[in-house]
């Protein structure tokens, strides 16, 4: 079976794996609904993962699903990209930054991330972060830890793990 999933709820206060699932381009829509279903409620996202590893195209089909109207885009070079979409009546913004041309936690900040990712923990928005490697300390707790690896050429293991 390609396409598989277990979700974990563990109520200790330790990282913890929530979410693991396997999926091709032809699953992928149905991953990105199972993967809202159970971390709607998170607020930081950090997709991390090799140069084609598939977060940027992960993160499109998220967006698909949230009926997100903006253009999504890799944000290579704009660094930051902001979405709205609505949730439970309401507009909800999703930043969507890429940190893989920043140097480090000073240019991160230099480039208005910190402000992004200090909205999203007082819970006025979420932020998407590909490369978040490249500044972590930026990336405070509690947040989602997203790990994309090939199992395949088509097919990808996404693990998730909450670091508190
Ligand atoms: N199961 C899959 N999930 C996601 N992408 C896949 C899958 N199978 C193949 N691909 C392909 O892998 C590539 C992933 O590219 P993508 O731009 O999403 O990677 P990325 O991790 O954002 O890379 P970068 O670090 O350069 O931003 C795309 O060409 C996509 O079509
Ligand atoms: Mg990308």
């Amino acid at each position: 079976m390609i396409f598989s999933i277990h979700c974990y709820y563990l109520s200790s206060p330790m990282d913890a794996v929530l979410f693991q699932i396997s999926y091709t381009l032809g699953d992928i829509d149905k991953a990105a609904v199972q993967f809202w279903e159970v971390l709607h409620t998170y607020r930081i996202f950090a997709f991390s993962g090799d140069l084609g590893a598939g977060k940027t195209t992960f993160i499109h089909h998220l967006c698909d699903h949230l009926k997100v109207e903006d253009v999504v885009s890799s944000p290579t070079f704009a660094l930051i990209n902001e979405y709205h979409f609505r949730e439970e009546g309401k507009d909800s913004t999703i930043y969507h930054l890429d940190w893989y041309r920043l140097k480090d936690s000073a240019e991160a900040i230099n480039a208005g991330m910190e402000d992004c990712i200090n909205e999203a923990q007082k819970g006025a928005a979420r932020c998407f972060v590909e490369w978040p490697e490249k500044a972590r300390e930026l990336v405070r707790g509690p947040y989602l830890w997203i790990s994309i690896a090939p199992e395949s050429v088509n097919e990808r293991n996404m693990t998730v793990t909450l670091i508190n």
